[in-house]
């Protein structure tokens, strides 16, 4: 078919340039977005009276009619098209005639991407929020019912101290929360109108740009047409806040195949979400935390894609921007599908509490507190704490915990420890003692939840 912009030259072009160009099997995907868009455009353009009213009135028509053939399957997407701004007016030219060929006045094919892309962006931006949230009510879900289910916590790989399933679980809500807020800022960062930029320099037409964006949803115009037409931010921003949100699925993946292992055995994944070995009958894999895992190398080479294509760019449109959509739609899909996944395998999972406590009673993970113990007692901390470190090394000496050590074995080390030492000790007693604002206690870890569940009534953080 002969090319819209056959004119200088003649668009013979090679067909292995043809496909080389081509971005339809990718931007195809934004048709509803492109024919809304030029719906608006041709509302504007006869509302400014650029084109007759019963023009306008056919060629929205069309358009809808195009749309509705596209949507029921009776118009397929050509995917010999070299896009699909091309694509919808071509076809809307073959039902129209002349008046088909209005429909860009005013406007550009670059500015027109940077529509499109912006519209669909808004809905995926959309969709990752609802999808965090869900995520995040999962975890406040599960963490309520293992409010009070005791496990080490770590630092350096190393049991550290006693804190609970539910406060541990609550971390990774609080990262969401900020994730979704960063999806948000970006959503409404992006949320103002390219079109009307035209090739880059604006238009003679009288246009009206405020109305275009208006009805399309707009809080308002980009102010500078280069610039409305040079700008992927909007998808750097987004693509950005999905790594971060990869980045936080990756570490909570981590640990679901940690602790799912025989090693640990602190939770047990639901059938739904694991696989078994072509050859080892006794195997249950953690495929879909580690893909969640894998998956988040993708993303973040989407970003360094879209930072790196765009860094040698003059202003204002290049044709290396069509690289866009590919890695932009490719980070909101893989983000959408691991924020599901790992929302599933949250709701299933199921916590193994005498796993949990087995790996707590050992490690001296209440050594902390047989020091703020002493320090109860009248000694000084950084005193308290050497005393403790003799303690300890002399059970793993002795083969004994603290929980073990006689009476007469601790005042060894100093007279002024007692019989209520073993209920100092206490793992429950650890966690229960642990009030301060933001910390491991069953009553801290239900204020976190019912926080976190506050703020996700009222709509999110932003
Ligand atoms: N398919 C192109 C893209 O995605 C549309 C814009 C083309 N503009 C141009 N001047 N060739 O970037």
């Amino acid at each position: 078919m002969a090319k819209l912009w056959a004119g200088r030259t003649d668009g013979s072009t090679d067909k292995a340039a043809d496909e080389f160009n081509s971005s339809i099997g990718i931007d195809g995907r934004m048709f509803r977005q492109d024919i809304k868009g030029s719906m608006a455009h041709a509302a504007m353009l006869g509302r400014a009276g650029i084109i007759a009213p019963d023009e306008t009135d056919k060629i929205i028509d069309g358009l809808a009619e195009i749309l509705d053939d596209i949507e029921s399957g009776r118009l397929l997407i050509d995917p010999a098209a070299e896009d699909i701004h091309m694509f919808v007016e071509e076809e809307l030219t073959k039902r129209l005639g002349e008046l088909g060929k209005k429909l860009h006045t005013a406007r550009s094919r670059n500015d027109q991407v940077a529509l499109d892309t912006r519209l669909f962006l808004r809905e995926r931006s959309a969709e990752i929020s609802a999808a965090i949230n869900e995520l995040i009510l999962a975890l406040c879900d599960r963490a309520e019912e293992y409010s009070d289910v005791i496990l080490p916590g770590y630092t350096h790989m190393q049991r550290a101290q006693p804190v609970t399933f539910g406060h541990h679980l609550m971390a990774y809500a609080m990262m969401l929360l900020r994730d979704a807020g960063r999806i948000s800022d970006a959503a409404g960062r992006m949320n103002v109108s390219p079109i009307g930029s035209c090739a880059l320099a604006g238009t003679t037409y009288a246009t009206d740009r405020r109305f275009e964006a208006q009805s399309l949803g707009f809080e308002g115009v980009c102010m500078n047409s280069i610039d409305g037409v040079s700008d992927r931010d909007f998808c750097v921003e987004i693509a950005s806040a999905a790594a971060i949100i990869m980045m936080h699925l990756s570490r909570l993946s981590e640990e679901l195949v940690l602790w799912s292992s025989w090693e640990f055995g602190f939770v047990t994944l639901s059938d739904a979400y694991t696989t078994g070995s072509s050859i080892m009958p006794q195997k249950k894999n953690p495929d879909m935390a580690e893909l969640v895992r894998g998956k988040t190398g993708r993303v973040y080479g989407d970003l360094i894609t879209l930072l790196t294509m765009l860094k040698g760019l003059p202003l204002a449109y290049n044709k290396d921007m069509q690289e866009d959509k590919e890695h932009i739609f490719d980070a909101c899909d893989t983000v959408l599908a691991c924020l599901n996944i790992t929302a599933g395998m949250i709701r299933t999972m199921r916590a193994r509490p005498d796993k949990m406590r087995a790996a707590a009673s050992e490690g001296f993970i209440n050594a902390t507190d047989l020091a703020d113990y002493l320090v109860g007692k009248g000694l000084a901390f950084r005193d308290a704490y050497k005393i403790s470190g003799k303690v300890v090394a002399r059970c793993i000496e002795a083969g004994k915990t603290l929980e073990t050590l006689s009476l007469a074995e601790y005042n060894e080390f100093c007279p002024l420890i007692g019989e209520d030492v073993y209920g100092a000790i206490a793992l429950e007693t650890c966690v229960d003692r642990r009030i301060s604002e933001g910390g491991t206690s069953v009553p801290s870890v239900l204020k976190q939840i019912e926080a976190v569940r506050a703020i996700l009534s009222k709509g999110g953080e932003r």
